[in-house]
């Protein structure tokens, strides 16, 4: 199996080019190169507006390139511009070193397993596009290897939360399964590597509710649980429970929903410097007045629905019930922003509250929350057990009273914004940089450090 290095390079190439030609894609080359022509200029395109939108009030030039944050004293919204700004895409060639040589393996599948989806608009922008994002930073990323004979692990891009149901808008995960374990067949079938390992070290992103269960409903994700043919692979999940839980039964990294950072730029730039958090309580979203009876399970555990009854007069709560595409404003307006499990525990609110400077309160008995080693949550945020919802009122105007102002200052840490936020190229700090970071933790898993440890 030990091969002198060149010939190896090749192989690599060759796997590729069969795999490519094997399922009759020649035609769609051009098309294929033309969507990452068109990519690559829109990418260049927003980044060179990015700069140019702020030069003016660059005069002093290591703003920039400094990680350090000015010193002095800045309202809190410039302070987090600030942070956003600095996050320097000038850094984005992190250091290799800090990730420990780690070397992945991006398999080129078929376009109809990822980036046809894109044709879509919104599979890069909603929640559950982590897949598209790490998928995107691994591509642009100094780790990537071209030869998969070097590889540590081996990353199969694979998008399923981006077909978008035409009835209700939201993405309909039904052929998850399917899809993922057509991309396994075609791998497994055409290179060496995943038989090798049985997948071990091969890495996906489950990003939808129940994650690598691929169910939005707990009960029929447990029933079901983690398709056989993943569960020796590492899977890269937003949900977390700190319990045992059969839809967590596989190796894995708990990673954030994903959050446009352009989104929290555009809402930071729009936002008014001395402008107050005038809101005291903040929470848009769907609450039902009388959730059903789902096979047993009610919508939220009906956590929304108390808050709602509850608090639904209540003039410290901002309580919305409806969609409103400018909610990001009404986050940075606010001084904490509710984060209560729906179906599964987590929330993009969680890492747009965060972002924000909304202080918030998780509402989600036993989630896991993610790269907890770089985020201090409990410093952060406020944790409300699900039973005790009913006390919400008391509990935060408590929280005004002792450590929200040692809360607030903890929260922008521009480390930890950094941390939440995906970027097209990785930076170091940022979400993906993290997933990686995690991945150096399960070395034992890479087939050539164990070749090399042989040796
Ligand atoms: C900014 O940098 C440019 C060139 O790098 C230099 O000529 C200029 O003096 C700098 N301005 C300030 C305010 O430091
Ligand atoms: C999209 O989802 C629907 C409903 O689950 C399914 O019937 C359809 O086959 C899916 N489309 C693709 C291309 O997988
Ligand atoms: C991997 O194993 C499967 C099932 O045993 C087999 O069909 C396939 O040909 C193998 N792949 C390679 C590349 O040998
Ligand atoms: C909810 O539905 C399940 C069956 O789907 C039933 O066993 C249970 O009694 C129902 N609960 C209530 C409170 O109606
Ligand atoms: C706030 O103070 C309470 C009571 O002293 C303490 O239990 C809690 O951990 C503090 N929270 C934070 C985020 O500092």
């Amino acid at each position: 199996m030990i091969e002198p290095k060149n010939t190896s390079r090749k192989r690599g190439f060759y796997v590729k080019m069969r795999l490519l030609h094997n399922n009759n894609r020649k035609s769609c080359f051009c098309f294929k190169y033309f969507k990452w022509v068109l990519w690559f200029s829109l990418s260049f395109y927003f980044f060179a507006m990015f700069l140019f939108n702020h030069k003016p009030n660059n005069t002093n030039n290591t703003s920039y390139s400094s990680p350090i944050i000015s010193k002095t004293t800045v309202p809190q919204y410039s302070k987090a511009s600030r942070a956003l700004i600095e996050h320097p895409w000038r850094e984005h060639h992190h250091s290799v070193d800090s990730l420990n040589g780690l070397k992945i393996y991006v398999y080129e599948l078929p376009t109809r397993y990822n980036t046809d989806w894109l044709t879509n608009e919104r599979c890069s922008n909603h929640l559950f596009a982590s897949e598209v994002a790490i998928h995107k930073a691994l591509i642009n990323s100094d780790v990537r290897t071209f030869d998969p004979f070097e590889a540590d692990f081996f990353f199969v891009p694979v998008y399923v939360s981006c077909n978008f149901s035409a009835v209700n808008g939201f993405p309909a995960i039904g052929h998850a399964r399917s899809l993922i374990s057509s991309a396994i067949q075609l791998i497994s079938s055409e290179f060496p590597f995943w038989n090798r390992s049985s997948g071990s070290d091969h890495v996906f992103v489950a990003s939808h509710d129940f994650g690598s269960c691929f169910h939005t409903l707990e009960d029929v994700a447990m029933a079901d649980g983690i398709p056989e043919n993943l569960r020796n692979s590492i899977i890269l999940q937003t949900f977390g429970v700190k319990y045992d839980h059969p839809c967590q039964r596989a190796e894995h990294v708990v990673i954030p929903p994903y959050v446009s950072p352009e989104s929290v730029r555009k809402t930071l730039a729009t936002a008014d410097v001395n402008g107050k958090r005038d809101i005291f309580a903040f929470f848009r979203g769907k609450m039902e007045i009388h959730p059903k009876n789902v096979s047993g399970r009610y919508y939220s555990k009906k956590v929304r629905t108390v808050i709602l009854q509850k608090y639904g007069n209540d003039r410290r709560f901002y309580l919305k019930r409806h969609r409103f595409s400018g909610y990001q404003s009404e986050i940075l307006r606010s001084t904490f922003c509710l984060c209560p499990l729906g179906w599964a525990p987590w929330s993009p609110r969680l890492v747009e509250s965060v972002v924000l400077g909304c202080v918030p309160v998780i509402i989600a008995d036993g989630i896991d929350l993610p790269f907890s080693s770089a985020v201090p949550w409990s410093e952060i945020s406020v944790t409300v057990a699900e039973k005790d919802v009913g006390k919400l009122g008391s509990i935060l105007e408590n929280v005004v009273a002792t450590n929200l102002s040692s809360i607030q200052k903890k929260l922008w840490d521009p480390r930890i914004t950094r941390a939440l936020l995906f970027h097209d190229r990785t930076i170091e700090g940022d979400a993906t940089w993290h997933v990686l970071h995690a991945l150096t933790k399960k070395m034992s898993r890479s087939h050539r450090r164990l070749r090399l440890s042989d040796e």
